[in-house]
């Protein structure tokens, strides 16, 4: 049911600072009652399904007639309307107790989209923050890149420390429609390394909700689970982990899983959760990498560069970035490198996105070029090349890319200028870092860094003697 509708339940909430209300919060919640209690009981706890308006709370009540709880966000006061009397302390207790569960709703602020989004049909009213803006942009000298090739990187791996990369911008937007529709949990799926759970645990956790992860892996037991790269930190959050056979399908065997879980948690609970496919990538999320299409607008990139570069995986990066791109009339150039699916899935991301968005004029073949040469042998698997790059990249230019997503984009950029120079070659390239950090930690790396005589192996034992020559010099 649409909460923008007088519902009627046992209070009411207006706006008003006579000294028969008392304030309880800086916003009002206006409650879905209807969807949250069907029976039309007069339960106290009805705040579910809320819709918060940047204004006072004010509880009055009129305990004689039938109760209504009226929506508030046209910012007029509602006491003349609906009449007010005094509010007495059960009442005060029980408005306090509905805003108990929503104590995260502070984090939500306004949204204000860009200009060219405003026509959009769906543009979020709130986000949460939890990105750092502005991430750097500099020149990157990739080893491997010929000469007259052009390129610079858009440091988005910058974004937090756990919460680093392209995921956080969909979680502002994710979570903060978590929190206006009153869900206290959050549910999502991914493969066991997936940046997109790990962020949303974390996220998760520093604003008040719950995390529900539901993994893929070739794990048997929970022992075999492990505690390494993303799954380190998705257990350090707390999170609730369900592992799910490797070959799991989204649809026929994950999404049921996370339904039943949302139920089950309702009704052992009474709290509502809200569910986000893999990635992140709905049409909510895409409004978080639209977002990093206008960061890159305020820097002056758009000016400044042809072409921007970036991994493409379950699709939503691209999605929000080449949308955002041909509303805003750029000529930059968007491609996406595919380290998972088919280009065929991504351009279905893109045009339904486009089509949900209310962009009928426009078609994902148009306006992104996306690139399926380098997913080398799938998924998650390494070629030693791929990883030999990885750690000369960090070793020359003190970049760390990963070896599920960047170094494969990375990776892909490189042959692309030496393969294909046609398509770079005299180009302003932008490549966009998109995080994924601690999937260097999941163990892949360590077996090739202690070879003996491995490039980076550098590692001499010293004794604490100052004089005589030991092993080492310092
Ligand atoms: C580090 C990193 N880069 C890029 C991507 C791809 O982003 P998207 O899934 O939005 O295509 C992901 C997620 O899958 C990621 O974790």
């Amino acid at each position: 049911m649409n909460t923008r509708t007088t519902f009627r339940t046992n209070i009411i909430f207006c706006i008003m600072t006579s000294q028969n209300c008392v304030v309880v919060s800086r916003h009002i919640y206006v409650a879905n009652y209807d969807d949250y209690c069907p029976t039309h009981t007069s339960q106290p706890c009805c705040m579910f399904q809320c819709s918060p308006v940047p204004t006072h709370l004010v509880l009055s009540c009129r305990p004689t007639s039938r109760p209504t709880i009226t929506r508030a966000d046209d910012k007029r006061p509602l006491h003349s309307a609906e009449g007010e009397s005094r509010a007495p302390a059960c009442m005060v207790l029980i408005a306090k107790r509905a805003y108990s569960l929503f104590p995260m709703a502070k984090y939500l602020v306004d949204y204000q989209a860009p200009a060219w989004a405003q026509k959009l049909k769906n543009v979020p009213k709130h986000k949460v923050e939890l990105a750092m803006e502005n991430t750097p942009i500099h020149e990157w000298n990739l080893p491997g890149i010929p000469d007259g090739f052009s390129l610079h990187i858009k440091r988005h791996d910058m974004t937090g420390s756990s919460l680093s990369g392209n995921k956080v911008g969909k979680l502002e937007f994710l979570l903060a429609d978590a929190i206006s529709k009153g869900c206290k949990h959050v549910i999502t799926c991914g493969g066991a390394p997936s940046n997109h759970c790990r962020a949303l645990a974390l996220a998760c956790r520093q604003l008040g909700l719950i995390p529900h992860l539901f993994l893929t892996s070739g794990a048997k037991t929970s022992d075999d689970v492990g505690c390494r790269g993303n799954i380190l930190l998705d257990r350090l959050s707390g999170a609730d982990i369900y592992m799910m056979p490797l070959d799991s399908d989204d649809e026929r065997d994950v999404h049921p899983k996370m339904e039943s879980l949302a139920k089950k948690i309702m009704d052992d609970t009474g709290e509502k959760s809200y569910l986000i496919p893999k990635g992140g990538s709905n049409l909510m999320g895409v409004f978080g990498t639209m977002a990093i299409f206008d960061e890159l607008s305020r820097q002056g990139a758009l000016e400044r560069f042809d072409d921007l570069f970036l991994t493409c995986g379950s699709g939503g990066t691209t999605t929000g970035l080449c949308i955002a791109n041909h509303l805003a009339g750029s000529p930059l150039r968007i491609h996406g490198v595919m380290v998972h699916s088919t280009p065929a899935d991504a351009h279905r991301h893109v045009n339904g996105t486009l089509r949900e968005l209310g962009v009928e004029d426009a078609r994902s073949e148009d306006i992104v070029d996306v690139i399926d040469t380098y997913q080398g042998k799938g998924y998650s698997i390494s070629k030693q090349e791929e990883l030999d790059f990885i750690v000369e990249v960090s070793s020359t230019t003190g970049v760390l890319v990963d070896p599920t997503y960047t170094g494969k984009a990375a990776w892909g950029l490189v042959q692309e200028m030496k393969n294909n120079p046609g398509r770079f070659k005299g180009r302003r390239v932008l490549f966009l870092h998109t995080g994924g950090m601690f999937g260097l930690f999941d163990g892949r790396m360590d077996d090739m860094l202690m070879q003996h005589g491995a490039l980076t192996n550098n590692v001499r034992m010293c004794s604490k003697q100052t004089n005589g020559a030991q092993n080492g010099s310092h």
